[in-house]
């Protein structure tokens, strides 16, 4: 018997290479979009264990329907993970960042519905559930919250404006064709890296606190490690719960205690010298995907393995 297709969008994202790592290894045949079919930046997904076999890359923009009807033909399930994640401003947020993420995911959505998916895993974030002015600090942040999408726009936050939008589109639009979407809300995805030529923006993240500098602010940072993430991704699509929405949150940690971590573990590295107080805390809480059954391993073994592969990949040369 064939083994059962699915489709991954953005396959050569720093998410998406463990997901399709992660797939393969389970035996699915994956069909990937990628935008450059034959660039080098998707090398490292060539060479993962069951590839040859049973990966496709197929050429796919979020903004073109048809590119994306026909990676999609055939697949019993999406993984609908692809989003512009910019690690600096952009100059055009709606083009660069709201028309893939927003109309990109209603694109794929309706591609689903036409080719009969049975179910869709949509990858949002903790950036369209706790981003606002009026998130309570002494309650528990769950799957009920959604982002202010009038204080992302007011605070050009456009990332997190895309995220929230996108999400509360594809909600709808599931709701109103009766097409099976879950989505999963991550936090800071941390973690080593797969790709070879290309940094995602978080991965950005641990490299900026090791090459110190002088003041930071001394944000909250809500973790979770990537291998963690893909296997709750894998999970939600499996089991079929009467929820819709799953936050995926391992470790709420301040810059400060993070540095301070870190520091214990490798104390050669240069460090931030100064931290600024900011008043951000909230407490997310994961507890439905760990009713699930979800696990997560610990911050220092997530700190570790991105440290070593950040060394690997060149990233610490500055030190
Ligand atoms: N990393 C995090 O901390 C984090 C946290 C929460 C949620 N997320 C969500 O997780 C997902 C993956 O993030 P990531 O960190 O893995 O980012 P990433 O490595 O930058 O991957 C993003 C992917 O999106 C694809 N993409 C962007 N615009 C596209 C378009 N117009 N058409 C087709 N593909 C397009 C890119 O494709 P190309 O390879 O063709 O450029 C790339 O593969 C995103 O939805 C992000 O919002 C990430």
């Amino acid at each position: 018997m064939a083994a059962k297709a699915v489709c991954v969008t953005g396959a050569g994202g720093f998410v998406a290479s463990w997901l399709v790592k992660l797939l393969l290894s389970k035996g699915y045949t994956v069909h990937g979009t990628v935008r450059e079919p034959g660039s080098g930046k998707y090398e490292h997904l060539l060479k993962l264990d069951g590839a040859s076999e049973n990966l496709t890359l197929f050429r796919a923009d979020l903004l073109n329907y048809d590119s994306i009807l026909s990676a999609i033909a055939g697949c019993a399930a999406v993984f609908h993970v692809a989003s512009p994640v910019p690690s600096t401003v952009v100059p055009n947020p709606q083009v660069e960042l709201i028309e893939p993420a927003v109309q990109g995911t209603t694109n794929v959505l309706q591609a689903c519905l036409e080719a009969k998916v049975q179910r869709v895993v949509f990858v949002s974030s903790i950036s369209a559930i706790c981003i606002g002015p009026n998130m309570p600090k002494d309650k528990v942040i769950d799957e009920s919250y959604w982002s202010d999408k009038d204080y992302c726009k007011k605070t050009q936050n456009w990332y997190c404006y895309s995220k929230t939008e996108a999400e509360e589109r594809a909600l709808d639009f599931a709701k109103r064709t009766g097409l099976d979407v879950v989505s999963i809300c991550p936090s800071l995805v941390l973690g080593p890296i797969l790709q070879s030529t290309t940094v995602n923006a978080s991965s950005l993240v641990l490299p900026k606190l090791l090459k110190g500098g002088d003041s930071f602010e001394n944000k909250t940072r809500w973790i979770v490690d990537v291998r963690d993430l893909v296997d709750a991704i894998l999970l939600v699509n499996e089991k079929h719960e009467e929820e819709r929405r799953y936050i995926c949150n391992a470790h709420t940690i301040k810059a400060r205690d993070l540095t301070e971590k870190l520091k214990s573990i490798y104390p050669s590295y240069k460090y931030p010298s100064n931290f600024t107080e900011v008043d951000d805390y909230l407490r997310l809480s994961s507890e439905k995907l760990e009713s699930l059954g979800w696990k997560y391993r610990s911050l220092e073994e997530t700190l570790i393995d991105s440290v070593q592969s950040y060394q690997d990949a060149g990233l610490l040369q500055s030190q």
